[in-house]
């Protein structure tokens, strides 16, 4: 269910100045790219999340530092300190309860999210690889495209180094899950915060399944075209923004509240909140695919219980099976580049 506040909300709501630091449970997040597109919104909305005490901003970019003084002189109390090169990405890593990664390149118009793999593979590896070292129990919260192959790079580091634990190495959908509730609030004429969607399977084109079947409320569409054509507008949305921007980049804002949100309900799942539900892309048994996004709840050591995807109408099993392929081509393309 959809009890979550988003958490800039929260903090407007309740002003900067009337936030207690000491007796809620409080934690250092680690976001790595923190200077890009996603990166530095993403880092602002940490900044005001009431979870965060320590925010430790990596990024191999120069102007590193100087996101890190910008958002210190936000009046929150959460610590912002900046870190710049892999020589100083130890200490940004070690004591983090929380890592999450959009460090990488964007996509560009005609670019798919495996066109990214090349580049952004060995920038997953290598962080995961200094994470094993300097903070093996950290939840690691995946943004980085492809998603669905960077999960599993992340993973099998974490076994080469031993220290591999399903249920902290998460790829963040939840932009999926977001536009989702966006499209269906237009469509339904109602606040787009009211409607709770299950997006299951992947992060790229067909491997974005909305389960419209199990939207509450129930999405406004009766005739099964404008249901694919809706379920097709979610699977490109991100390709929407790519064109819009037209060689600027992709979704970063939109991805930097998700990725807030998400990073959130990984915070409150830490500090023992019940039923803290999100959809997340995890080591999975539930199809032929060994990873699968669904909803899971979130506990203190990352997810708690992955609570699947229920049942699926005729036009859903078509598109989870139009979708398991690709899946299944992604992960190994993943595992293998670890394995060379
Ligand atoms: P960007 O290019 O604006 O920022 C990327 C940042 O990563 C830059 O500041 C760069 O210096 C940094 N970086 C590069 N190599 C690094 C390294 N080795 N260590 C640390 N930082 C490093 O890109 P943007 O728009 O922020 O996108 C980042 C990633 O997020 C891309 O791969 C993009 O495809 C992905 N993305 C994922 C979404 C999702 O739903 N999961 C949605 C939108 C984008």
């Amino acid at each position: 269910s959809r009890v979550l506040r988003p958490v800039a909300t929260v903090a407007f709501q309740n002003g900067a100045k009337n936030f207690s630091t000491s007796p809620e449970m409080q934690f250092k997040v680690m976001v790595a790219g923190a200077s890009g597109g996603i990166g530095q919104p993403l880092s602002l909305l940490l900044k005001m999340n009431p979870l965060v005490s320590n925010l430790a901003l990596y990024d191999i970019a120069p102007v590193t530092p100087g996101v890190a003084a910008d958002l210190s002189h936000m009046d929150f109390p959460a610590k912002v300190l900046g870190y710049k090169g892999p020589e100083e990405l130890p200490n940004a890593i070690a004591g983090s309860h929380v890592v999450v990664i959009p460090a990488g390149v964007p996509r560009k118009p005609g670019m798919t999210r495996d066109d990214l793999f090349n580049v952004n593979a060995s920038i997953v590896r290598d962080l995961a690889q200094c994470i094993a070292v300097h903070a093996p129990k950290a939840i690691i919260c995946i943004i980085t495209n492809p998603v669905n192959s960077m999960v599993p790079i992340a993973s099998e580091v974490m076994k080469k180094n031993g220290v591999y634990d399903p249920n902290r190495i998460l790829g963040v959908t939840t932009l999926d899950v977001v536009r989702s509730c966006t499209f269906i609030g237009a469509i339904n004429g109602i606040d787009p915060r009211s409607v709770s969607i299950p997006v299951i399977g992947g992060h790229s084109g067909v491997t974005i399944i909305p389960l419209l079947s199990q939207c509450k409320p129930a999405v406004q569409l009766q005739e099964q075209g404008k249901i694919e054509a809706l379920t097709k507008r979610i699977q490109e949305a991100g390709t929407e923004v790519v064109k819009a921007k037209a060689g600027g980049g992709s979704a970063t804002l939109s991805m930097a509240w998700s990725g807030a949100k998400f990073t959130n309900s990984v915070l409150r799942g830490l500090k023992g909140d019940d039923n803290v539900v999100e959809c997340a892309y995890m080591k999975s048994d539930l199809t032929e695919a060994s990873y699968f996004a669904n909803p899971v709840q979130f506990g203190k050591n990352g997810v708690a219980k992955n609570l699947g995807y229920g049942k699926l109408n005729a036009y859903e099993e078509k598109l989870l099976n139009a979708a398991l392929p690709e899946l299944k081509k992604n992960i190994a393309k993943g595992v293998e580049f670890v394995s060379k």
